[in-house]
């Protein structure tokens, strides 16, 4: 089995057979984790830059350990100790590093489209690791890889994604990969913070009531109030948020149901939510972290097994 694209630039492009694939090759990668010894020949010999022009914590490093565990060959690059401080282009940069004989580019960008454009001038596969407020296509997969573990399947399923919908990509990431795959969507925030088209571009449904979402959903994941991504305040203050948006221990507790919490990190604690949910038992935030090293070897398998010598 292929994918039927030589890149992963973001959860649209792909058929609901490519996500099954991703999905269920990282099933396989899971079990090999488990093993005493967790690294596998796959990737020898192939040769991987990791591109981070924005900061990242989970991410980057969860992008190296599956690179390492398929023994591919890793190149680190951070624009902080680059010469993009001296004025280089990411094209230049790219170009540079690739006439070093690279073969995978694994990029996270703050400009949206980012690694679009990179495809379009360079022969190398890309894996989009996040392009400003486009998509987080692999934050979508380990997020879909964990609600199937967690509840058996996609499909039928009720998932309620909170907050700042307007400025996340892994909010459209996750409605794409959702949608494509049967569960139902609802999006839940303040009006301002979420994109009037959304209802007719995808059919997911729309709440401002924080409580109606979480009465209706099987799972919800929660985001982060991105305020690095906003040029207005968009709501009165974070404590108003929180009153209006923040999950608490009491809000889950006077619910008629047990829901799952799921959040792509990081958590703003005491914002969307409290401490007490994030470590309580409905969590599944860290398995999230643990299933992304396995997503991202099932992706970055699939993708070298495409590369033109
Ligand atoms: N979830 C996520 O993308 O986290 P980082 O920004 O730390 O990579």
């Amino acid at each position: 089995m292929k994918l039927s694209t030589p890149h992963l630039l973001g959860i649209k492009d792909l058929l609901p057979q490519d996500i099954r694939l991703i999905i269920d090759t990282a099933k396989q990668f899971k079990e090999v984790l488990q093993r005493p010894i967790k690294k596998v020949p796959s990737l020898r010999d192939v040769t991987i830059v990791n591109l981070f022009f924005e900061n990242s914590t989970r991410t980057r490093i969860s992008f190296e350990l599956a690179e390492r565990r398929l023994s591919a060959d890793v190149l680190n690059f951070t624009t902080s100790a680059s010469s993009v401080s001296k004025g280089e282009t990411m094209l230049d940069t790219v170009n540079n590093i690739l006439s070093m004989k690279v073969d995978m580019v694994v990029l996270r960008h703050s400009a949206s489209g980012a690694p679009h454009f990179l495809a379009k001038h360079i022969s190398s596969a890309i894996v989009n690791a996040g392009d400003g407020t486009n998509e987080h296509p692999t934050q979508a997969l380990l997020d879909a890889y964990s609600i199937e573990e967690a509840t058996g399947s996609l499909q039928g399923k009720k998932i309620a994604i909170v907050g700042d919908i307007m400025h996340s990509r892994v909010a459209l990431s996750n409605i794409h990969l959702l949608t494509k795959m049967g569960a139902e969507v609802t999006v839940a925030g303040p009006p301002t913070l979420i994109p009037k088209y959304l209802t007719e571009a995808f059919g997911v449904n729309v709440t401002y009531n924080l409580k109606e979402a979480l009465q209706w959903c099987d799972v919800a994941n929660v985001l982060r109030i991105q305020l690095e991504r906003q040029n207005q305040p968009l709501f009165s203050s974070l404590r108003e948020y929180n009153i209006a948006y923040g999950i608490s221990r009491k809000l889950l507790d006077s619910l008629q149901k047990k829901i799952i919490i799921m959040h792509p990190g990081p958590i703003n604690r005491g914002v969307e939510l409290d401490s007490d949910v994030a470590n309580g038992n409905e969590s599944i935030i860290l398995q999230q972290v643990e299933n992304g090293v396995a997503v991202r070897m099932a992706v970055l398998y699939l993708l070298a097994g495409q590369l033109v010598n």
